[in-house]
């Protein structure tokens, strides 16, 4: 199966496309479906009683049953759209968090956690007065039983999580946290922007209380996002921005607002992002997770066994591949990553390169950023060869000026 020909960017060009963590590429299926929105139905929804008006609004709507379906939320109203993972995350700082944690509180993240994870609480750990604390990785570059029972105690009130690593790749055992936390009375969010392309999310088997991702990495368009949130938490929940539809009766001094989900849907909203969120959801399901998994799995296996044969790499992750998701972040010894990936690139091979938005793990790790291959379903085992070759030629160009 010859799944990089739904991609006219990967079949319009001769590069090796391996930075999906970054953003994955967009099927045509996806592509059409905003420009048929726009062609056929386009309108503001919720704003006009005309037909066109409430057509958009019907497609708007339905989007958000097929994700509560995709993901198993027991209520449609507990998903919320938003721009992406990190406005979400940013939602929660704010509505939850500044309001209710106070001083001798506890805030645990893992220190795998992207920058939009982690700063908005440390702006809410200034404000309140909560202690932030950090789940550090092992030497496997995982979060060990032990540790997330050591850091989540009874004056935990919120974990912050990663499903998967950006940088490591690494799967996190989130059922044994949210499942610890709760025993301790804290809540749990789950952050699968890294997942939720690559593997089925359940929320109810999971039992977080809130999750969020971007669609932009499992093929939607950029700039939409999703906020789920248990919806006794979310009706407990002050808006995070006003104005537009969020509103219910506004007066001089005052303002009432909408029930969920609207209530945290300021403004008018990415309809065309929502819509082919809606799109790229269908394709993920015609391929279905497990075909996903499958292709990934051997993938990765074929990476890992690839790479390590390059002894001039270091290479960061787990040894148990069984927790090892489409990510591999690599040095060659004594070159930056920087210029590593401009010889990748001269040989049309994609890799993102630098901190990937998590300085505090680059700062455990003891160095300051790597070299990051992520992979998605359309690549193939040509592409890991593509890589390797590059980085032979890279190497052979840098090998004489690396200091032994
Ligand atoms: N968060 C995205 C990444 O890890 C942009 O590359």
């Amino acid at each position: 199966m010859n799944l990089k020909q739904d991609f006219p960017l990967l079949q319009n060009s001769k590069i090796t496309y391996l930075d999906s963590g970054a953003t994955s590429q967009k099927p045509l299926q996806v592509i059409h479906a905003v420009q048929e929105f726009y062609e056929k139905h386009n309108a503001n929804p919720h704003r006009g009683a005309y037909a066109l008006s409430m057509e958009a609004t019907e497609i708007y709507e339905n989007t958000r049953q097929k994700i509560a379906h995709f993901i198993n939320s027991k209520h449609t109203e507990e998903i919320i759209f938003s721009k992406n993972a990190t406005e979400a995350l940013n939602l929660l700082a704010y509505s939850y968090g500044m309001e209710n944690l106070k001083n001798g509180d506890e805030i645990v993240l893992s220190i795998m956690e992207h920058h939009s994870n982690l700063v908005p609480w440390q702006k809410v750990s200034r404000v309140t007065g909560a202690s932030l604390k950090y789940m550090y990785s092992n030497s496997d570059f995982e979060i060990s039983d032990d540790e997330i029972e050591t850091k989540i105690t009874d004056q935990t009130k919120i974990v912050g999580i990663t499903h998967v690593s950006n940088v490591l790749g690494t799967i996190n055992n989130v059922k044994k946290i949210i499942k610890h936390a709760h025993k301790k009375g804290a809540m749990v969010i789950v952050d699968a922007s890294q997942s939720i392309p690559h593997m089925k999310i359940d929320v109810q088997d999971f039992d977080c209380d809130f999750l969020v991702f971007s669609g932009h990495k499992m093929l939607a368009p950029l700039g939409i996002g999703v906020l789920y949130g248990k919806r006794e938490i979310l009706n407990q929940m002050n808006p995070f921005l006003m104005g537009g539809d969020m509103i219910e009766y506004v007066y001089e001094q005052e303002t009432t607002f909408a029930p969920l989900p609207n209530k945290f849907e300021a403004g008018t909203q990415n309809v065309e992002g929502v819509i082919g969120l809606g799109a790229a959801i269908d394709y993920i399901e015609k391929i279905g997770y497990d075909k996903i998994q499958e292709i990934e799995k051997e993938l990765v296996s074929y990476a890992r066994q690839e790479l390590s044969k390059l002894d001039y790499l270091t290479l960061y992750l787990t040894p148990n591949e069984e927790n090892h998701s489409g990510v591999i972040s690599f040095n060659i010894k004594g070159v930056h990553p920087h210029d590593v990936a401009s010889i990748l690139d001269s040989q049309n091979v994609c890799v993102r390169s630098g901190n990937h938005c998590a300085q505090p793990l680059m700062r455990f790790l003891g160095i300051d950023s790597t070299c990051r291959a992520s992979f998605y379903f359309y690549n193939n085992t040509e592409d890991i060869d593509h890589l390797v070759s590059a980085l032979e030629k890279a190497y052979e160009m840098f090998r004489k000026y690396i200091t032994k």
